[in-house]
Protein backbone atom coordinates (compact mmCIF):
# COMPACT_ATOMS: atom_id res chain seq x y z
CA UNK A 1 0.00 0.00 0.00
CA UNK A 2 1.34 3.15 -1.57
CA UNK A 3 0.87 6.08 1.12
CA UNK A 4 2.78 9.10 -0.79
CA UNK A 5 3.50 8.90 -4.47
CA UNK A 6 6.78 9.45 -6.01
CA UNK A 7 7.45 10.69 -9.52
CA UNK A 8 11.31 10.12 -10.55
CA UNK A 9 12.28 13.27 -12.82
CA UNK A 10 15.79 12.21 -12.76
CA UNK A 11 16.13 11.27 -16.97
CA UNK A 12 14.27 14.99 -17.50
CA UNK A 13 15.23 17.16 -14.82
CA UNK A 14 18.24 15.45 -14.08
CA UNK A 15 19.86 14.58 -17.32
CA UNK A 16 18.55 17.94 -19.09
CA UNK A 17 21.20 19.58 -16.73
CA UNK A 18 23.71 17.11 -16.63
CA UNK A 19 27.20 18.27 -18.45
CA UNK A 20 27.67 14.65 -20.38
CA UNK A 21 25.20 13.11 -22.39
CA UNK A 22 23.50 9.21 -21.11
CA UNK A 23 23.28 7.04 -23.97
CA UNK A 24 19.77 5.81 -25.10
CA UNK A 25 20.50 2.60 -24.38
CA UNK A 26 21.22 3.15 -20.94
CA UNK A 27 18.50 5.79 -20.50
CA UNK A 28 16.24 2.74 -21.07
CA UNK A 29 18.32 0.40 -18.78
CA UNK A 30 17.92 2.97 -16.09
CA UNK A 31 14.32 3.21 -16.46
CA UNK A 32 13.65 -0.41 -15.84
CA UNK A 33 15.72 -0.64 -13.45
CA UNK A 34 14.09 2.51 -11.58
CA UNK A 35 10.35 0.96 -12.34
CA UNK A 36 11.74 -2.44 -11.15
CA UNK A 37 12.00 -0.56 -7.83
CA UNK A 38 8.88 0.05 -7.62
CA UNK A 39 8.77 3.91 -9.12
CA UNK A 40 5.99 3.57 -10.89
CA UNK A 41 5.45 7.16 -11.62
CA UNK A 42 8.99 8.70 -14.14
CA UNK A 43 9.15 11.63 -15.99
CA UNK A 44 11.29 10.11 -18.97
CA UNK A 45 12.30 13.06 -20.83
CA UNK A 46 10.70 16.64 -22.95
CA UNK A 47 9.09 17.36 -25.75
CA UNK A 48 12.42 20.23 -26.28
CA UNK A 49 14.14 21.32 -29.53
CA UNK A 50 16.65 19.31 -29.47
CA UNK A 51 18.97 22.15 -30.44
CA UNK A 52 17.96 23.46 -27.42
CA UNK A 53 18.30 20.09 -25.10
CA UNK A 54 20.58 18.18 -26.89
CA UNK A 55 20.17 15.12 -24.03
CA UNK A 56 16.51 15.31 -24.60
CA UNK A 57 16.89 14.54 -28.26
CA UNK A 58 15.78 11.23 -27.98
CA UNK A 59 12.95 11.52 -25.60
CA UNK A 60 10.05 9.71 -28.40
CA UNK A 61 12.49 6.39 -28.27
CA UNK A 62 12.89 6.83 -24.56
CA UNK A 63 9.04 7.37 -23.95
CA UNK A 64 8.49 4.10 -25.87
CA UNK A 65 10.52 1.96 -23.95
CA UNK A 66 9.13 2.94 -21.24
CA UNK A 67 5.25 2.60 -22.90
CA UNK A 68 6.62 -1.13 -22.61
CA UNK A 69 7.21 -1.16 -18.94
CA UNK A 70 3.85 -2.54 -17.34
CA UNK A 71 2.15 -0.78 -14.69
CA UNK A 72 4.12 2.64 -15.61
CA UNK A 73 3.04 5.59 -15.96
CA UNK A 74 4.89 7.42 -18.22
CA UNK A 75 5.57 11.31 -17.85
CA UNK A 76 6.72 13.81 -20.18
CA UNK A 77 7.41 17.67 -20.29
CA UNK A 78 6.54 19.78 -23.36
CA UNK A 79 6.92 23.66 -23.45
CA UNK A 80 4.62 24.47 -25.75
CA UNK A 81 1.76 23.10 -28.57
CA UNK A 82 4.28 21.57 -30.65
CA UNK A 83 5.81 19.75 -27.87
CA UNK A 84 2.20 18.42 -26.89
CA UNK A 85 1.68 17.12 -30.17
CA UNK A 86 5.43 15.25 -29.94
CA UNK A 87 3.93 13.92 -26.70
CA UNK A 88 0.84 13.08 -28.07
CA UNK A 89 2.16 11.21 -31.22
CA UNK A 90 4.65 9.16 -28.48
CA UNK A 91 2.10 8.35 -26.23
CA UNK A 92 3.23 9.81 -22.91
CA UNK A 93 0.26 9.34 -20.22
CA UNK A 94 0.91 12.49 -18.96
CA UNK A 95 2.32 15.54 -19.94
CA UNK A 96 3.62 18.37 -17.32
CA UNK A 97 4.07 22.05 -18.76
CA UNK A 98 6.45 24.27 -17.11
CA UNK A 99 4.67 27.73 -16.27
CA UNK A 100 6.88 30.34 -14.19
CA UNK A 101 5.12 32.42 -11.98
CA UNK A 102 8.22 34.80 -12.31
CA UNK A 103 7.90 36.44 -15.98
CA UNK A 104 11.94 37.03 -15.96
CA UNK A 105 12.20 32.85 -15.87
CA UNK A 106 9.28 32.51 -18.13
CA UNK A 107 10.52 35.40 -20.67
CA UNK A 108 14.16 33.14 -20.30
CA UNK A 109 13.02 29.54 -20.27
CA UNK A 110 10.03 29.50 -22.66
CA UNK A 111 10.55 32.75 -24.30
CA UNK A 112 6.74 33.24 -23.56
CA UNK A 113 4.62 35.16 -20.59
CA UNK A 114 3.20 33.66 -18.02
CA UNK A 115 -0.14 33.90 -19.83
CA UNK A 116 1.15 33.09 -23.09
CA UNK A 117 2.17 30.11 -21.81
CA UNK A 118 -1.57 29.50 -19.98
CA UNK A 119 -2.83 29.95 -23.27
CA UNK A 120 -0.60 27.17 -24.49
CA UNK A 121 -1.73 24.90 -22.08
CA UNK A 122 -5.23 25.98 -23.17
CA UNK A 123 -4.58 24.68 -26.96
CA UNK A 124 -3.29 21.33 -25.58
CA UNK A 125 -6.50 20.81 -23.29
CA UNK A 126 -9.00 21.24 -26.51
CA UNK A 127 -6.42 19.32 -28.74
CA UNK A 128 -6.73 16.62 -26.07
CA UNK A 129 -10.37 16.77 -25.69
CA UNK A 130 -11.99 16.00 -22.61
CA UNK A 131 -10.17 13.54 -19.72
CA UNK A 132 -12.26 10.40 -20.62
CA UNK A 133 -11.44 10.35 -24.26
CA UNK A 134 -8.63 8.62 -23.20
CA UNK A 135 -5.72 11.08 -24.24
CA UNK A 136 -3.10 12.16 -21.55
CA UNK A 137 -3.71 13.89 -18.38
CA UNK A 138 -2.26 17.01 -18.59
CA UNK A 139 -0.73 19.41 -15.28
CA UNK A 140 0.34 23.00 -15.17
CA UNK A 141 3.91 22.72 -12.78
CA UNK A 142 3.79 26.27 -11.22
CA UNK A 143 8.16 26.75 -11.42
CA UNK A 144 9.94 29.46 -9.51
CA UNK A 145 6.50 29.61 -7.21
CA UNK A 146 8.88 30.27 -4.39
CA UNK A 147 11.31 32.75 -5.68
CA UNK A 148 13.63 33.05 -9.16
CA UNK A 149 17.45 34.11 -9.53
CA UNK A 150 16.32 36.37 -11.90
CA UNK A 151 13.56 38.51 -10.33
CA UNK A 152 14.01 37.84 -7.22
CA UNK A 153 10.76 37.49 -4.91
CA UNK A 154 7.90 36.20 -6.63
CA UNK A 155 4.31 37.67 -5.16
CA UNK A 156 1.88 34.90 -3.74
CA UNK A 157 -0.90 36.19 -5.18
CA UNK A 158 0.51 35.66 -8.82
CA UNK A 159 0.93 31.79 -8.22
CA UNK A 160 -1.98 31.57 -6.57
CA UNK A 161 -3.85 33.49 -9.86
CA UNK A 162 -1.55 31.38 -12.40
CA UNK A 163 -3.37 28.49 -10.61
CA UNK A 164 -6.13 29.43 -10.70
CA UNK A 165 -5.71 30.35 -14.33
CA UNK A 166 -4.61 26.91 -15.39
CA UNK A 167 -7.73 25.18 -13.70
CA UNK A 168 -9.87 27.08 -15.80
CA UNK A 169 -7.55 26.02 -19.01
CA UNK A 170 -8.67 22.87 -17.81
CA UNK A 171 -5.92 21.23 -16.58
CA UNK A 172 -5.86 18.26 -14.64
CA UNK A 173 -3.90 19.11 -11.63
CA UNK A 174 -0.82 21.53 -10.68
CA UNK A 175 2.02 21.19 -8.59
CA UNK A 176 4.43 23.83 -7.31
CA UNK A 177 7.75 23.73 -8.12
CA UNK A 178 11.02 25.40 -6.31
CA UNK A 179 13.14 25.53 -8.85
CA UNK A 180 16.25 27.34 -7.78
CA UNK A 181 15.70 25.87 -4.27
CA UNK A 182 14.59 29.22 -2.44
CA UNK A 183 11.98 27.63 -0.34
CA UNK A 184 11.69 27.24 3.42
CA UNK A 185 9.29 24.97 5.29
CA UNK A 186 7.42 27.85 6.95
CA UNK A 187 6.82 29.31 2.84
CA UNK A 188 5.90 25.67 1.84
CA UNK A 189 3.03 25.81 4.49
CA UNK A 190 2.23 28.98 3.57
CA UNK A 191 1.63 28.64 -0.17
CA UNK A 192 0.22 25.19 -0.39
CA UNK A 193 -2.54 26.04 1.80
CA UNK A 194 -3.41 29.55 -0.19
CA UNK A 195 -3.17 27.38 -3.41
CA UNK A 196 -5.10 24.45 -2.32
CA UNK A 197 -7.77 27.87 -0.88
CA UNK A 198 -7.82 29.02 -4.36
CA UNK A 199 -8.04 25.36 -6.19
CA UNK A 200 -8.80 22.47 -4.05
CA UNK A 201 -7.92 19.10 -5.16
CA UNK A 202 -6.34 19.91 -8.50
CA UNK A 203 -3.70 21.20 -6.10
CA UNK A 204 -1.26 18.11 -7.10
CA UNK A 205 2.41 17.93 -5.72
CA UNK A 206 5.16 18.92 -4.60
CA UNK A 207 8.62 19.62 -6.78
CA UNK A 208 11.46 20.94 -4.77
CA UNK A 209 15.03 21.16 -5.63
CA UNK A 210 18.14 21.11 -2.95
CA UNK A 211 19.90 23.80 -3.85
CA UNK A 212 20.49 24.97 -0.35
CA UNK A 213 19.43 21.61 1.62
CA UNK A 214 16.06 21.96 2.52
CA UNK A 215 14.77 19.96 -0.12
CA UNK A 216 13.86 17.06 2.55
CA UNK A 217 12.79 19.66 4.99
CA UNK A 218 10.20 21.60 2.22
CA UNK A 219 9.54 17.72 1.81
CA UNK A 220 7.84 17.19 5.03
CA UNK A 221 6.09 20.65 5.69
CA UNK A 222 4.60 19.89 2.42
CA UNK A 223 3.12 16.52 3.48
CA UNK A 224 2.57 17.95 6.92
CA UNK A 225 0.48 20.22 5.06
CA UNK A 226 -1.52 17.36 3.40
CA UNK A 227 0.41 17.03 -0.06
CA UNK A 228 0.69 13.30 -1.48
CA UNK A 229 2.86 13.53 -4.44
CA UNK A 230 6.78 14.05 -4.97
CA UNK A 231 8.98 14.83 -7.46
CA UNK A 232 12.62 14.15 -7.05
CA UNK A 233 15.51 12.72 -8.96
CA UNK A 234 17.89 9.66 -8.24
CA UNK A 235 21.26 10.87 -6.98
CA UNK A 236 20.05 14.42 -7.11
CA UNK A 237 20.92 15.18 -10.31
CA UNK A 238 18.52 18.44 -12.00
CA UNK A 239 18.15 22.42 -12.72
CA UNK A 240 16.99 24.13 -15.48
CA UNK A 241 19.40 25.13 -18.10
CA UNK A 242 17.45 28.63 -17.97
CA UNK A 243 17.20 29.72 -14.55
CA UNK A 244 20.70 30.59 -13.41
CA UNK A 245 22.23 28.75 -9.92
CA UNK A 246 19.68 25.81 -10.13
CA UNK A 247 21.34 22.51 -8.77
CA UNK A 248 19.81 19.32 -8.27
CA UNK A 249 16.11 18.04 -7.11
CA UNK A 250 15.58 16.81 -3.77
CA UNK A 251 17.38 13.20 -3.75
CA UNK A 252 14.90 10.31 -4.65
CA UNK A 253 16.95 7.75 -2.24
CA UNK A 254 16.49 9.74 0.71
CA UNK A 255 12.95 11.04 0.51
CA UNK A 256 12.05 7.63 0.32
CA UNK A 257 14.26 6.74 3.46
CA UNK A 258 12.72 9.80 4.98
CA UNK A 259 8.86 8.33 4.55
CA UNK A 260 9.78 4.80 4.76
CA UNK A 261 11.94 5.23 8.21
CA UNK A 262 8.72 7.48 9.27
CA UNK A 263 6.59 4.39 8.34
CA UNK A 264 5.51 5.94 5.12
CA UNK A 265 5.15 3.90 2.55
CA UNK A 266 6.45 4.35 -0.60
CA UNK A 267 6.05 1.34 -2.73
CA UNK A 268 9.71 1.16 -3.06
CA UNK A 269 12.26 -1.39 -2.25
CA UNK A 270 15.53 0.35 -1.09
CA UNK A 271 17.61 -2.55 -2.12
CA UNK A 272 16.60 -1.81 -5.90
CA UNK A 273 16.66 1.30 -5.73
CA UNK A 274 20.38 1.09 -4.95
CA UNK A 275 20.50 -0.94 -8.60
CA UNK A 276 18.96 1.94 -9.97
CA UNK A 277 21.58 4.28 -8.69
CA UNK A 278 23.93 1.78 -10.31
CA UNK A 279 22.89 1.83 -13.83
CA UNK A 280 22.26 5.38 -13.79
CA UNK A 281 26.10 5.71 -12.32
CA UNK A 282 27.16 3.14 -15.65
CA UNK A 283 25.19 5.45 -17.99
CA UNK A 284 26.37 8.67 -16.56
CA UNK A 285 29.58 7.72 -15.24
CA UNK A 286 31.47 11.43 -15.27
CA UNK A 287 28.19 12.98 -13.20
CA UNK A 288 28.85 13.61 -9.71
CA UNK A 289 25.55 11.90 -7.70
CA UNK A 290 25.21 13.03 -4.51
CA UNK A 291 22.77 11.56 -1.71
CA UNK A 292 23.13 10.19 2.29
CA UNK A 293 21.70 7.48 2.42
CA UNK A 294 23.13 5.85 -0.42
CA UNK A 295 26.58 6.63 0.84
CA UNK A 296 25.88 5.67 4.91
CA UNK A 297 24.12 2.60 4.18
CA UNK A 298 20.27 2.33 6.14
CA UNK A 299 20.30 1.76 9.39
CA UNK A 300 20.73 -1.91 10.97
CA UNK A 301 16.83 -1.40 12.97
CA UNK A 302 15.68 0.24 9.13
CA UNK A 303 12.21 -1.56 8.07
CA UNK A 304 10.68 -0.40 5.22
CA UNK A 305 6.89 0.60 5.88
CA UNK A 306 3.96 -2.23 5.42
N1 LIG B 1 9.93 20.48 -30.15
C1 LIG B 1 10.72 20.52 -31.25
N2 LIG B 1 10.91 21.62 -31.99
C2 LIG B 1 10.25 22.74 -31.61
C3 LIG B 1 9.43 22.76 -30.48
C4 LIG B 1 9.27 21.58 -29.73
N3 LIG B 1 8.53 21.54 -28.64
N4 LIG B 1 8.94 24.00 -30.34
C5 LIG B 1 9.44 24.74 -31.33
N5 LIG B 1 10.24 23.98 -32.12
C6 LIG B 1 11.00 24.40 -33.29
C7 LIG B 1 10.18 25.19 -34.27
O1 LIG B 1 9.54 24.35 -35.18
C8 LIG B 1 11.22 26.07 -34.91
O2 LIG B 1 11.97 25.29 -35.83
P1 LIG B 1 12.63 25.93 -37.15
O3 LIG B 1 13.65 26.91 -36.67
O4 LIG B 1 13.22 24.74 -37.83
O5 LIG B 1 11.49 26.56 -37.85
C9 LIG B 1 12.14 26.39 -33.75
O6 LIG B 1 12.00 25.30 -32.83
C10 LIG B 1 11.81 27.70 -33.06
O7 LIG B 1 10.44 27.71 -32.73
P2 LIG B 1 9.75 28.82 -31.83
O8 LIG B 1 8.31 28.47 -31.67
O9 LIG B 1 10.11 30.18 -32.36
O10 LIG B 1 10.42 28.57 -30.43
P3 LIG B 1 11.37 29.53 -29.58
O11 LIG B 1 12.71 29.57 -30.20
O12 LIG B 1 10.66 30.79 -29.26
O13 LIG B 1 11.50 28.66 -28.22
C11 LIG B 1 10.40 27.11 -26.75
C12 LIG B 1 10.34 28.45 -27.41
C13 LIG B 1 9.24 27.03 -25.78
C14 LIG B 1 10.27 26.01 -27.82
C15 LIG B 1 11.77 26.95 -26.02
O14 LIG B 1 12.04 28.10 -25.28
C16 LIG B 1 11.79 25.74 -25.09
O15 LIG B 1 11.78 24.61 -25.54
N6 LIG B 1 11.86 25.94 -23.77
C17 LIG B 1 11.88 24.87 -22.79
C18 LIG B 1 13.19 24.88 -22.11
C19 LIG B 1 13.28 23.74 -21.12
O16 LIG B 1 13.13 22.59 -21.44
N7 LIG B 1 13.55 24.11 -19.87
C20 LIG B 1 13.75 23.15 -18.85
C21 LIG B 1 12.50 22.52 -18.36
S1 LIG B 1 11.63 23.55 -17.26
ZN1 LIG C 1 12.95 21.02 -11.50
Amino acid sequence: MRQIQICEVGPRDGLQNAKHLMPTEAKKRWISALAAAGLDEIEVGSFVPPKLIPAMADTAEVVKHALSIPGLKVVALAPNVKGFERALEAGAHKVTFPVSASRKHSESNVRMTPEQMVEQVRQCVALRGPRSSGGPEIEGAISTAFGCTLQGAVPEDEVVRLAVMLVEAGVDGVPLADTVGYANPAQVRRLFRKVRDAIGDKLEGAHFHNTRGLGLANALAAYEEGVRAFDSSMGGLGGCPFAPGASGNVITEDLIFMFESMGIATGIDFNKLLAARAALVEGLPEEPVYGHTPLAGLPKNFRQAA
